[in-house]
């Protein structure tokens, strides 16, 4: 057995309203807007289905069954394809629906992340597993979840992904003690975590970015946590006390240098920087759109 092959779960909290995306999110949930052609949600499921996590648990809300419909098949809608001789869409259409097992489960209030996540308590079980955040879109070359599913296996407790950024008050933010935070490995022991601090209380520039592989000891913590920032139950403030007791069952938070690329698919910018980025990359547009890019968009703009 691979030391990767134990963990298989993971929980993506996609109750959100998407008000940043008003008024396209007004009926259709903001996991389901497109990067190029594939839901911004897709993406992250075919991250986590890349590094083994094929056992996936979306915590919805109200105005999420477009979602539930695009990880189903759609006979009608296949049976068209075919009929019609075309195997590349149909392909790309039942891609969705081979990714894992998908389940849901309904947050019912908006109480914060921390809260979303122990809607998954059930489901998940007394087992390692993974949070993966819609908004934070990692480049699919990469694989950040592989190496922190490895942290987690070889060191136990909780691991946590975290990029260096300017505006630490946007985020979760680590404090790495006097740990070399350039090291090698980029794996980084925490001291501490400070959810959304203001920039000169922030221990450190490096942030949370929405990929998590938790020990389940965070389910009694965060049953134990007061809501925090904003009144919202924290999932940084679970791991905050987690750090404090490395030596206890479950206990302890490492934190996983990542330094490829990340978009921010909840902010409209980093949005379409996403788009644009990975249409041009893609061989079937890229060539196309760069040379509309370079020769046309880029000589007007003034
Ligand atoms: C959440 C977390 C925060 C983390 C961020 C990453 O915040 O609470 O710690 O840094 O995701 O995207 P949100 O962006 O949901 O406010």
């Amino acid at each position: 057995m691979s030391s990767t092959s134990k963990i298989r779960k993971a929980v993506i909290p996609a109750a959100g309203l998407g008000t940043r995306f008003l008024p396209a999110t007004k009926a259709m949930p903001k996991e389901m807007l497109p990067v190029v052609d594939e839901p911004a949600i897709q993406y992250v499921v075919a991250e986590g289905s890349r590094a083994g996590l094929d056992d996936i648990l979306m915590i919805t809300g109200q105005n999420k069954k477009a979602m539930e419909d695009h990880f189903d098949r759609a006979p009608t809608l296949e049976a068209a394809l075919e009929a019609k001789g075309d195997s590349k869409k149909l392909e790309s259409v039942q891609k969705a629906t081979h990714l894992g097992d998908i389940h849901y489960v309904r947050q019912g209030e908006a109480k914060g992340l921390g809260h979303a996540v122990l809607c998954g308590k059930q489901h998940v079980g007394d087992e390692p597993f993974a949070v993966l955040l819609g908004d934070d879109f990692i480049d699919p070359a990469d694989d950040l979840l592989t190496p922190m599913i490895e942290v987690q296996q070889a060191r136990g407790g909780s691991v946590i992904a975290v990029m260096e950024v300017d505006n630490v008050s946007a985020y979760g933010v680590i404090d790495p003690g006097s740990a070399d935070t350039s090291a090698e490995d980029g794996v980084v022991p925490v001291q501490g975590l400070v959810e959304k601090p203001a920039a000169e209380d922030a221990p450190s520039n490096l942030a949370i970015i929405g990929r998590y592989v938790l020990h389940p000891a965070i389910f009694a913590e965060l049953e134990q946590t007061a809501p925090g920032k904003g009144g919202e139950i924290q999932l940084t403030d679970a791991l905050e006390a987690m750090a404090k007791k490395p030596t206890e069952e479950g206990g302890g938070v490492h934190a996983v240098v990542y330094r490829g690329r990340r978009y921010d698919t909840g902010d409209k910018l980093s949005y379409i920087k996403a788009v644009v980025t990975l249409a041009s990359e893609r061989e079937d547009l890229g060539p196309d759109l760069r040379s509309w890019l370079k020769d046309e968009f880029v000589p007007g703009l003034s």
